[in-house]
């Protein structure tokens, strides 16, 4: 039995890797998002099979329960609100490290008879796991606006506080693994972290939070691959790992996209803030609003159109439109690229994912860098939903909450037209320049209906 339970570990770790192989592209990653779920079940059953499984009634009832929760949920859940979901999936991954961290120790008499490293790994699966379940509950509230989406601190008193909770975390951690046995020790361990792990996220803010979800993620697998090393299932720490170096390799992506530091976030040095106004609110300055039919002429008469993407498309579902207007405005021999931010929408590839189900070519998508250098050959950039991404604030306000980010350099082009419905801020929550630029014209109402009214007009030009 414990060579076909081998032989199952290992094809689910395949088909692990081969379905994360699939998640690098929007064309295969459905595909590979299936792959490494057959890879899962296979995994579980694998796990069952364990001789001396335990109590079959709780196991089905677990399933059952995880199935009934999570399969609607999952499915019902909108596009737009999909990072919060993944920080609640998140955090239960590392509540239920965190649980088991705790069932080892009261079945081991507090790690009594284990060798060693059994209660490192133990404690440290307790103590990261509870900070990614408290930190990803934070998270998933801040992203679902049940508490303030702004960074909520404590002042002076956040870093000396947050040293004092890990200290005290990792003293409780060192009296358990010399020996100490006590429940309440374990409990004590578990509270601190978890208060660590609110203190951390509160008072991340505004652009910064997509790091801090990612960065919780990768905490969760590193937590998960320690558990395994403790209960010595191989399943748990490849699964483990495998979350773990992705998710630290994609929050190095995003904070380095950012230009922000990891270290700086997670100690509450950014974050969303005043909105950067000038002193003067939004309501009261001038901005130059125009309509579709001027928007399509402008495009029609353009040598060069470059769309600029946001959350706003995402929420509009404008994709299908704005391909449609592309394929126009291609069709009277103007050129159209689309502008891609690493943080555009609200989880990492957003416009991509929208774009490919829109069949917009892939080799007409670019890269920041790649498209920043293009914007001032650009006749028309065509803003459509996107806000913070193209905030200048971000290169000319130091404090600006933003300030530091890299963003596309849409104020470059010659004319910029911005679609939204209001002037409401973005993510963020700060004002943007950009709006009242001279050369800016905004065309206000929902995405969708704007680009087909366009698309409407360039039919008939
Ligand atoms: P945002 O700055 O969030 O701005 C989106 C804009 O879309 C809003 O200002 C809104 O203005 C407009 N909008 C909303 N619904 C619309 C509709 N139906 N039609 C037209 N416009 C609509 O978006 P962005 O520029 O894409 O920047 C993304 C932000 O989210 C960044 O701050 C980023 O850090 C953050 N974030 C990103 C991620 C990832 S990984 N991508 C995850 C979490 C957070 P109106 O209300 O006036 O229409």
């Amino acid at each position: 039995m414990s060579s076909f339970i081998a032989v199952l570990y290992i094809i689910a770790f395949a088909l692990f890797i081969y379905g994360l192989m699939g998640l690098t592209g929007p064309r295969t990653a459905v595909r590979g998002n299936w792959i490494a779920a057959a890879g899962m079940v296979i995994a579980v059953v694998a796990t069952l099979l364990t001789p001396g499984m335990g109590n079959w009634l709780l196991i089905i009832l677990g399933v059952v329960l995880g199935t009934v929760v999570g399969v609607p949920a999952a499915r019902k859940v909108k596009m737009t609100a999909m990072p919060q979901m993944v920080a609640l999936f998140n955090g239960v991954g590392g509540g239920a490290v965190a649980l088991i961290a705790w069932v080892e120790f009261r079945t081991t008499e507090g790690y009594a008879h284990e060798p060693e490293y059994v209660a490192i790994a133990s404690l440290f699966a307790a103590l990261v796991g509870s900070i990614s379940f408290w930190g990803s509950n934070i998270a998933f509230g801040k992203l679902q606006e049940l508490i303030s989406g702004r960074p909520i601190t404590l002042g002076k008193l956040q870093q000396p506080l947050n040293v004092i909770v890990l200290v005290a975390a990792l003293a409780l951690a060192v009296v358990i693994a010399a020996g100490g046995d006590s429940e309440w020790l374990m409990i004590g361990l578990l509270v601190a972290a978890a208060v660590l792990g609110v203190l951390v996220v509160l008072p991340i803010g505004g652009a910064d939070m997509p790091v801090v979800i990612s960065l919780l993620n990768a905490l969760t697998g590193l937590s998960a691959a320690a558990m395994g090393l403790a209960l010595d299932n191989t399943a748990l720490i490849v699964a483990g790992m495998i979350v773990g170096a992705s998710g630290s390799i994609l929050t190095n992506l995003m904070a380095k996209a950012m230009n922000r530091s990891i270290p700086a976030i997670v100690a509450g040095g950014f974050g969303g803030g005043a909105a950067a106004t000038g002193g003067r609110s939004a309501e009261d300055r001038p901005v130059r609003s125009t309509s579709a039919s001027d928007t399509a002429i402008q495009m029609a008469y353009a040598g060069k159109v470059v769309v600029v993407p946001g959350y706003g498309m995402a929420v509009a579902q404008a994709q299908h439109a704005v391909r449609e207007m592309a394929q126009l405005l291609e069709s009277k021999g103007i050129s159209v690229a689309y502008a891609i931010h690493p943080v555009a929408g609200r989880m990492p590839g957003h416009m991509n994912v929208l774009l490919a189900e829109a069949d917009v070519p892939y080799d007409q998508l670019k890269e920041m860098d790649e498209i920043n250098s293009e914007f001032a050959q650009t006749d028309v950039a065509l803003v459509i939903g996107a806000n913070d991404v193209t905030n200048p604030a971000a290169e000319t306000d130091p404090g600006s909450p933003i300030y530091g980010m890299p963003i596309l350099k849409v104020n470059q082009s010659r004319s910029v037209i911005v679609l939204k419905r209001s002037m409401s801020s973005g993510f963020a929550g700060i004002d943007n320049e950009l709006f009242y630029d001279a050369k800016t014209s905004m065309l206000f109402g929902d995405a969708k209906t704007s680009v087909g009214d366009i698309v409407e007009e360039l039919k008939a030009l």
